[in-house]
């Protein structure tokens, strides 16, 4: 098949593309992508619930942990490959699922799955996708691909959503669990932040959004829609499809278990990043329990605060499977859209080799806890 005659546009983008040098540093591509922000976005990317505490505690976590390296281990070859739920993953790391992604980049969640597949990194796209998701499917070869699932009003509906993602060939829903309605979102109300004509829910006029917060006066509050998840509706979901059921949003030793009990084959630990309960435990802070709690009947991920390769080495260690990234891809569609992600995706990986290759270990399958000590206190920077 022939391909299209290149327009002077594309050229000059392309040429563009090619003379300006690549990003150079994971720090970079987050100042960069900030920058390219218009303020009322970069709220909305940025801010967290109410004051801040769980989206600060979340980066904060890592700091409290020490890597410390075994030397001289005469190691040669280094493999971060792992599989996820049975499907073969480059790296032990993957993109979580946040939504409108056009608001960030007219590259969108197409620009974000084409980088995404073509690192063969797993990535997540939300029910509130800017793209719809049988666009998203069809922009890349078949591929480590989830569906985040927001729960409808009506379970037809929710389920109509889940029969759409396995027959677009995504390989696992991912239920959010912490979202039967927004957090207190100060920072995006404060910088205006709304959704423009321009982007749309892609997944069509039906999906709605989690309710708003709570608005007006006391002193009853009441939901103003039911699209609310619950336990029953886990069971529902779960028993609709042979998609295995990932259950993100998670906390506690005790819910985890009840989702393993009722079917879930992965438990995602997260507070949202910090955008939901202000004063949720930091995701990592949760994790061991979790993973403690679980004993090897589910797999293990978690997001949130996550930047850096050391980072990811740290919550592997302490029982994660494969741990997911939520502004730092965002960041990255923002400074340079496609290009963007496929040079974060690139500057992460080899940063995780180097701090794999560093701790004097070869794979990072069989990382554990013995890579870890408590930071000093006084050393524990955020
Ligand atoms: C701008 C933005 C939009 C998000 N949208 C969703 C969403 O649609 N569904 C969802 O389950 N989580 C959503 N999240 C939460 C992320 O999936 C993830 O849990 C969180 O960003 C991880 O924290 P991190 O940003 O520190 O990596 C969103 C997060 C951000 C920052």
């Amino acid at each position: 098949m022939r391909s299209k005659p290149e327009t002077a546009r594309t050229r000059a983008s392309r040429l563009s593309r090619r003379s300006r040098p690549p990003i150079p540093t994971l720090g970079d591509v987050e100042r960069r992508g900030r920058a390219a922000l218009p303020e009322s976005v970069r709220g909305y990317v940025d801010g967290g619930a109410a004051e801040e505490r769980t989206l600060r505690e979340n980066v904060a976590a890592f700091g409290r942990w020490a890597l410390v390296p075994k030397v001289l281990e005469g190691h040669d070859e280094f493999d971060l490959s792992t599989t996820i739920l049975g499907t073969e993953v480059a790296a032990p790391f993957f993109l979580s699922p946040t939504a409108y992604q056009r608001k960030v980049h007219p590259a969108g969640e197409r620009g974000t799955a084409r980088a995404a597949a073509r690192a063969g990194i797993l990535a997540v796209f939300s029910t509130l996708s800017s793209d719809r998701l049988e666009e998203i499917a069809a922009a890349v070869p078949p591929g480590p691909r989830w569906f985040q699932l927001y729960a409808q009003p009506e379970i037809d509906a929710t389920l109509e959503l889940v029969g759409r993602a396995q027959r677009a060939g995504f390989s696992a829903i991912v239920l959010t669990a912490d979202t039967p309605l927004l957090g207190s979102r100060d920072r995006q109300g404060r910088s205006g932040f709304a959704l423009a004509a321009s982007v749309p829910i892609g997944n069509g006029p039906n999906v709605v959004s989690p309710p708003r917060p709570f608005t007006g006066k006391g002193p009853r509050y009441r939901f103003t829609t039911p699209g609310r998840p619950t336990w029953a509706m886990l069971e529902r979901i779960r028993e609709s499809t042979r998609l295995p059921l990932v259950v993100k949003g998670i906390l506690s030793p005790g819910d985890a278990l009840r989702a393993v009990e009722l079917g879930a084959r992965g438990i995602l630990v997260s507070n949202h990043g910090g955008r939901q309960l202000d004063r949720a435990p930091a995701a990592l802070d949760a994790l061991p329990g979790v993973v403690d709690a679980v004993a090897g009947r589910a797999e293990v991920y978690m997001d949130g605060g996550a930047r850096r390769g050391s980072d990811l080495l740290i919550a592997l260690a302490l029982g994660a499977r494969a741990v997911g990234l939520g502004r730092p891809p965002l960041w990255a569609l923002a400074a340079a859209g496609e290009a963007g992600v496929e040079r974060f995706l690139e500057l992460l990986s080899a940063e995780l080799a180097t701090s794999l290759a560093l701790l004097g270990r070869r794979s990072v399958q069989g990382l554990d806890r013995s890579a870890l000590a408590p930071a000093p206190t006084a050393s524990r920077g955020p």
